[in-house]
């Protein structure tokens, strides 16, 4: 059976994006790959976190992982931080991947560019190296993951291959090659408030991302107030009509009907009956794991699930270890 990986960070609470982008996929996997989710809190520590809210904010995320459907059964589900493998991974890793490479990234030349070299940590620059370790520690084939990971993944691919041609032996597979899986419909999830940029959960401006979350009238308002154009007429242009686009690929993602079915359904209607119908569409979805959630929080079923999942993975992350440690001669 092949191996998947994946991880959201706790840096807030997730959005429909990261719904649709990527814990729906992961339910879809689950019942066909042996699945590995992830609270990845170490990345969520590139930037200052409080605390309190941080420690609240893994154990939400752990309780939407099951409420979204994931089922311990299926999925080993642990957090990041009680796998120490990880962090032992990432030196490894760092130490064979270049300072070029990783000023490079995305992340780290528009926050460093924003902040300036003393605004921003060290590990905003050396984060991607822990990325890496948390897909190779699982021997992960597959990473499902929205668009905006695609820069990561090549990283990994890169640096998979050297590691294996550097220490790997004839014949023997040091270290497994993982390829990206990205969503057919909303890989890419944009700003409700500016659908150029990729909606965030870490977005300052709350207007900008519907949470999962979020109460029914927060999300009808939200999409309400969604920036769309002056024509009013509804057809799928990502690149003229970003903001229409966009909702329409939401919708889509939300029911499971075709972008064009969506189109035809709506021609000669105005922006108001789909926004409201769209709205209906999200709070139907999102109802139920509310529920879910708010049972599991105060259960302590979650956090058994949390101590047996961190259980299997480090059997499997420590294994992965020890053959990258013996390879280099520690
Ligand atoms: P965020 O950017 O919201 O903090 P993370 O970095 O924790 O999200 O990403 C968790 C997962 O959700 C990743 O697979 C990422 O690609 C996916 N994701 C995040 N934002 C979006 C989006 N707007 N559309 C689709 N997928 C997204
Ligand atoms: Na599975």
């Amino acid at each position: 059976m092949e191996t998947i990986f994946s991880g959201i960070q706790p840096s807030g609470i997730p959005t429909i994006g990261n719904y649709i982008g990527a814990m729906k996929q992961f339910v879809d996997l689950q019942n066909q790959y042996d699945c590995y989710f992830c609270i990845v809190d170490e990345h969520a520590i590139t930037v200052p976190q409080d605390p309190i809210k941080l420690r609240q904010q893994i154990r939400g995320l752990a309780a939407l992982y099951l409420a979204v459907g994931l089922d311990p059964k299926k999925a080993t589900i642990f957090i990041q931080s009680e796998v120490s493998a990880h962090a032992e991974a990432a030196w490894i890793i760092q130490c064979n991947t270049t300072i070029g490479e990783l000023e490079r990234m995305t992340q780290f030349k528009d926050k460093s560019q924003k902040n300036g070299r003393t605004g921003v940590s060290a590990g905003l620059l050396t984060y991607p190296p822990l990325m890496v370790g948390d897909i190779i520690l699982y021997n992960a084939n597959l990473v499902p993951v929205g668009d905006d990971q695609k820069q990561h993944l090549e990283l990994t691919r890169d640096f998979v291959e050297r590691f294996n041609k550097r220490y790997g032996q004839k014949n023997q597979e040091l270290l497994v090659m993982p390829e990206v899986k990205i969503a057919e419909q909303g890989g890419r999830v944009m700003s409700l408030q500016d659908p150029t940029s990729k909606m965030s959960k870490s977005d300052t401006n709350a207007k900008g991302f519907i949470s999962m979350l979020d109460e029914p009238n927060v999300i009808r308002k939200k999409i309400k107030s969604a920036v769309t154009d002056s024509t009013g007429i509804i057809e799928y242009d990502p690149e003229n009509k970003p903001g229409i686009s966009n909702l329409l690929s939401i919708f889509s993602a939300v029911t499971g009907r075709p972008v064009a079915e969506l189109v035809s359904a709506y021609e000669g209607k105005g922006y108001g009956d789909f926004k409201s119908d769209l709205a209906e569409a999200v709070v139907d979805l999102l109802e139920p794991i509310q529920i879910r959630y708010n049972e599991l929080l105060a259960s302590d079923e979650l956090d058994e699930i949390l101590d047996e999942g961190a259980d299997k993975a480090r059997l499997v992350a420590n294994k992965t270890l020890q053959r990258m440690k013996n390879a280099i001669g520690l």
